[in-house]
C-alpha cells in the first residue's frame, strides 16, 4: 500500500443498532429499528438487533481488537434511545455511562473517539410524533446532541452529526425498505430538510460545547449515465441531484439543487438555509460503489432508472467493485464545490464477503483485502491530485446486523460467530494491521 501523509487518520466504523444488542438494558427506550425488525417480513430471516454482537457487554474485548489493529480512531454511533428513552426530556444517565466508559477505554489506548450522533435508530416515541417528517424532530435532535456533548465533550472533540441522510430518507421514508418503513415516495422530501436542519442546529450546539471538528457523513456516489444520449444524461443528472446534491448543495452553497418538489417547498422556512449552511470542519464521505443510471421506462414512478454495472467483480451483496469510482468521486467533489469543499474523511468503505471459515476457524477473505487495497490506492491517487483527504475508516470492525438483510451479509474485519459471540480476526484484519504498521 502507498504511503499516506503523516497524520492521516486511520480508523474503523460501526453503528449502535448494528452491534450493541442489549436493547432493554439500563433504561434504553425502543427505537424504530426495534419496531421494524420485530415486524414480520421486514428483515431477512426475521433477524433483529436484540443481541447483535453483544457489544454493549463485550466492548472491552472490541476495544482490545481496535488497539491490536493499530487504528488511531474509532467511529461508533450513540443510540439516541439510550440517552433519551422517550426521544426528549430528561436524560437517562445510565445510557450515557456506557459511552462514557467506552470513550475512556479508547483514550487509554490512544484511540480517538469519533462518535456519530445519529445512525438511524430514532426513538420510537419520536417517530410516533411524526419522526423526521415533523420539523420539531430537528430541534429535539439538537437538544439530544447538546446533552451528549455536556457529558462527553470534555474528552470528545470530533463529532459526526448524522449518518447518510439520503439513505435514511430513501429507504426509511420514501421506499419503506428500512425503518420506519414508510413508503411515501416524493411526499418524504421534508425528511431531507428536517435532517439537514437538525444537523445545522446540532453543529451550533456542539461548537458551543467546545467541539473542534464537526462533520456530517453522507453516502456519495459518482453517477454514470447508461449511454451517450441526452435522455440518459438528463436522468443521471436528476439522480445525482437527489443522491449527492440534495444534502451537499444546501450545506456547502446554501441552495437546494433544482428538483421536483423542492422549489418553494412549504417546509423550507426563512432562515433555515443559514442554519443548514453553518460551516462544518470536515465532510464525511461513505463510498461503496458508483451508480449507473438511465432514462426511466414509461411506467416508472421515478424520473430515472438504476441499472446494473456489468463486467466487474461483485461483492457478496452483488455490489459492483469499482475502486476508480472513489478517485472519480473525490476529484468530482473538489471540482464541483471548489473552495467551499471542506477536508474529507472517508468515514465508511468496505464490502461484504461470503466468508467460510476453514477447519481452524480462520477466514481467508482475500476479496476484502483486494477491495480495500484497490480503494486505498484510488484514494491515494486522489490525494496526489490535490484533494484534501484527511482520513479513512473501514466499514466495519465486526460482522454485524446489516439492516434489512439481517446477519446474511458479513462486512467485518473480524468474524463474529453469532451463536457463541466468539470474535475471530480475518485475514483482512492481519493485512490491515501490517499495512498500518508500515505507514508514516
Ligand atoms: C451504512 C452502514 C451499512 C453499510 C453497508 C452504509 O450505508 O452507513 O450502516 O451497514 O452502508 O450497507
Amino acid at each position: 500500500m502507498p504511503s499516506f501523509p503523516p497524520g492521516f487518520l486511520w480508523g474503523v466504523s460501526t453503528a449502535s443498532y448494528q452491534i450493541e444488542g442489549a436493547v432493554h438494558d439500563d433504561g434504553r427506550g425502543p427505537s424504530i429499528w426495534d419496531t421494524f425488525a420485530h415486524t414480520p417480513g421486514r428483515v431477512r430471516d426475521g433477524d433483529t438487533g436484540d443481541v447483535a454482537c453483544d457489544h454493549y457487554h463485550r466492548w472491552p474485548q472490541d476495544v482490545e481488537l481496535l488497539g491490536e489493529l493499530g487504528v488511531r480512531a474509532y467511529r461508533f454511533s450513540i443510540a439516541w434511545p439510550r440517552v433519551q428513552p422517550d426521544g426528549s426530556g430528561p436524560v437517562n444517565p445510565k445510557g450515557l455511562d456506557f459511552y462514557d466508559s467506552l470513550v475512556d477505554g479508547l483514550l487509554e489506548r490512544g484511540i480517538t473517539p469519533m462518535p456519530t450522533l445519529y445512525h438511524w435508530d430514532l426513538p420510537q416515541a419520536t417517530e410516533d410524533t411524526g419522526g423526521w417528517l415533523n420539523r420539531d424532530t430537528a430541534h429535539r435532535f439538537a437538544e439530544y446532541a447538546a446533552a451528549v456533548a455536556d457529558r462527553l465533550g470534555d474528552r470528545v472533540t470530533r463529532w459526526i452529526t448524522l449518518n447518510e441522510p439520503i439513505v435514511h430518507l430513501a429507504e426509511g421514508y420514501a421506499f419503506g425498505t428500512h425503518a420506519p418503513g414508510r413508503a411515501l415516495m416524493f411526499e418524504a422530501l421534508p425528511v431531507a430538510h428536517h435532517q439537514l436542519l437538525g444537523h445545522g442546529l446540532a453543529v451550533r450546539a456542539l461548537r458551543a460545547r467546545g467541539a473542534t471538528e464537526v462533520m456530517i457523513t453522507n453516502n456519495c456516489t459518482p453517477v454514470l449515465p447508461a449511454g451517450p444520449g441526452p435522455q440518459d444524461a438528463a436522468a443521471a443528472a436528476v439522480y445525482d441531484a437527489f443522491h449527492n446534491g440534495l444534502f451537499l448543495d444546501p450545506m456547502l452553497t446554501g441552495r437546494y439543487p433544482e428538483l421536483p418538489g423542492m422549489s418553494d417547498a412549504p417546509f423550507i422556512r426563512d432562515g433555515d438555509l443559514d442554519v443548514i449552511r453553518t460551516p462544518v470542519d470536515a465532510l464525511g464521505v461513505n463510498y461503496y460503489q458508483p451508480t449507473r443510471v438511465g432514462a426511466p421506462g414509461a411506467e416508472s414512478p421515478l424520473p430515472f432508472e438504476v441499472l446494473p454495472i456489468e463486467g466487474v467483480p461483485q461483492t457478496a451483496f452483488g455490489w459492483p467493485v469499482v475502486p476508480g469510482g472513489l478517485f472519480d468521486l473525490m476529484v468530482g467533489l473538489r471540482d464541483r464545490y471548489g473552495a467551499a469543499l471542506p477536508p474529507i474523511y472517508i468515514t465508511e468503505n468496505g464490502c461484504s464477503t461470503d466468508d467460510v471459515p476453514d477447519a481452524d476457524g480462520r477466514v481467508h477473505d482475500t476479496a476484502r483485502i483486494d477491495y480495500l487495497d484497490g480503494h486505498l490506492r484510488a484514494l491515494h491517487r486522489a490525494i496526489d491530485s490535490g484533494v484534501d483527504v484527511r482520513g479513512y475508516f473501514v466499514w466495519s470492525l465486526l460482522d454485524n446486523f446489516e439492516w434489512a438483510d439481517g446477519y446474511s451479509q458479513r462486512f467485518g474485519l473480524v468474524r463474529v460467530d453469532y451463536d457463541t459471540q466468539r470474535r475471530t480476526p480475518k485475514d483482512s484484519y492481519a493485512w490491515l494491521r501490517s499495512a498500518l504498521a508500515a505507514q508514516p
